[in-house]
């Protein structure tokens, strides 16, 4: 009996009357595209589309059927409305224009149509997440209008396809998830007010990279995995899913701690996930809900964009964690963790023989 339940776009006008009031506009057809893709992805194998096309996006990654699809949905959906200036995406090379027969809008979107798609094909999780930007003017967007820093998103969000189709959402005013009643076809808001909790025993890392992390990341996964006899003095239980949006989900239902490093395993990305489309909007989302997300440097937040598809190391989740992480690269970065070794008795001192 859902009567009385609060739906998404009841939500969304509430939430964004006043300054935004366009903007329930925009979520309504990202949430219509996002249904679209829930139903695609739910077909599975039955869909005909699972598999890679012969192109790689601009990320040299691979394009599958189902990312392509994906991107089609958004764009359809949302370029028609007249909220949007232009819209930004991983699939995309360069910024789409609206085609001319639709009007313009003061708002960008920005999104990664499918994130974690490798997992498509074996069914596990897979996700969509967006960021909104509003410019004070309307008009076509130019693509240096993209590049502004997470603080200034006014809205973010992802669907997960797992089990259920979930719809989390934050327009400044805490984080929100929605669950898709499959038979109404509506949103319905299942988990109102998400906080994520303050402490954690559990983090998400790909520790086949281990050897290529720093040093400040490798002290932390070494103390989370030494439990009980080591300085943690706790048993900590790893999980890594390879899809984002599913590992943020489940920091957001019952905390932890998400972490893709900087690396050195290829020095031309200083980390593997990208800042427009995933890192901003999931800080912006854990932010909302009482977490913290950082590069292990700097607040995701305030990174200061260079580029629409350039990457950032990410770290968040669970508060205290993500401080604890920050401190190890400080403590790093002065050298402060590093014993003091005497010059006289280092390997090259006069009293070693
Ligand atoms: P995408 O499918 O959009 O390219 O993103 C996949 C991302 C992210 O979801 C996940 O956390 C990470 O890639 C997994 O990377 P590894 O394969 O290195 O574990
Ligand atoms: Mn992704
Ligand atoms: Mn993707």
């Amino acid at each position: 009996m859902l009567f009385g339940r609060t739906t998404l776009s009841k939500f969304v006008i509430e939430h964004t009357r006043g300054q935004h009031s366009e903007m329930g506009a925009l979520l309504i057809d990202v949430a219509a595209a996002v249904k679209t893709i829930s139903a695609q992805v739910g077909k599975g194998a039955l869909s005909g589309v699972s598999g890679a096309l012969d192109v790689t996006n601009i990320q040299g990654e691979v394009q599958k059927k189902i990312d392509v699809l994906a991107n089609e949905a958004l764009l359809r959906h949302c370029e028609w409305g007249g909220q949007l200036a232009g819209m930004a995406s991983e699939e995309m090379d360069t910024p789409y224009q609206i085609p001319e027969q639709f009007p313009r809008g003061r708002y960008l979107l920005i999104f990664d149509p499918l994130d974690g798609s490798s997992n498509s094909d074996v069914n596990v999780s897979v996700g969509t997440i967006f960021s909104i930007f509003s410019r004070f003017t309307a008009g076509d967007a130019e693509d240096a209008d993209f590049l502004r820093p997470g603080t200034e998103q006014v809205a973010a969000g992802y669907a997960i396809y797992g089990p259920c189709t979930m719809l989390v959402l934050t327009v400044g005013t805490g984080t929100h998830g929605f669950t898709l009643d499959r038979e109404s076809g509506n949103f319905i808001l299942t988990h109102p007010d998400i906080r994520v909790p303050t402490e954690t025993r559990e983090f998400a890392i790909n520790s086949s990279n281990e050897r290529f992390w720093e040093p400040p990341v490798q002290r932390y996964v070494s103390e989370c995995k030494a439990g009980k006899s080591g300085v943690r003095g706790a048993d900590f239980n790893m999980r890594w899913i390879a899809s984002m949006v599913a590992e943020v989900h489940r920091i957001l239902m019952r905390g932890g701690i998400f972490m893709y490093p900087k690396d050195n395993k290829d020095p031309a990305k200083p980390g593997r996930l990208r800042l427009m489309y995933e890192a901003n909007p999931m800080a912006m989302l854990i932010e909302q809900a009482g977490g913290a997300a950082s590069t292990g440097r700097q607040r995701i937040l305030d990174v200061a964009p260079e580029e629409l598809h350039q990457r950032v190391p990410v770290i968040l989740g669970s508060r205290e964690e993500v401080e604890r992480l920050v401190r190890y690269h400080q403590e790093y970065d002065t050298g402060a963790d590093r014993p003091f070794v005497s010059p006289l008795f280092s390997e090259r001192s006069l009293f070693r023989d």
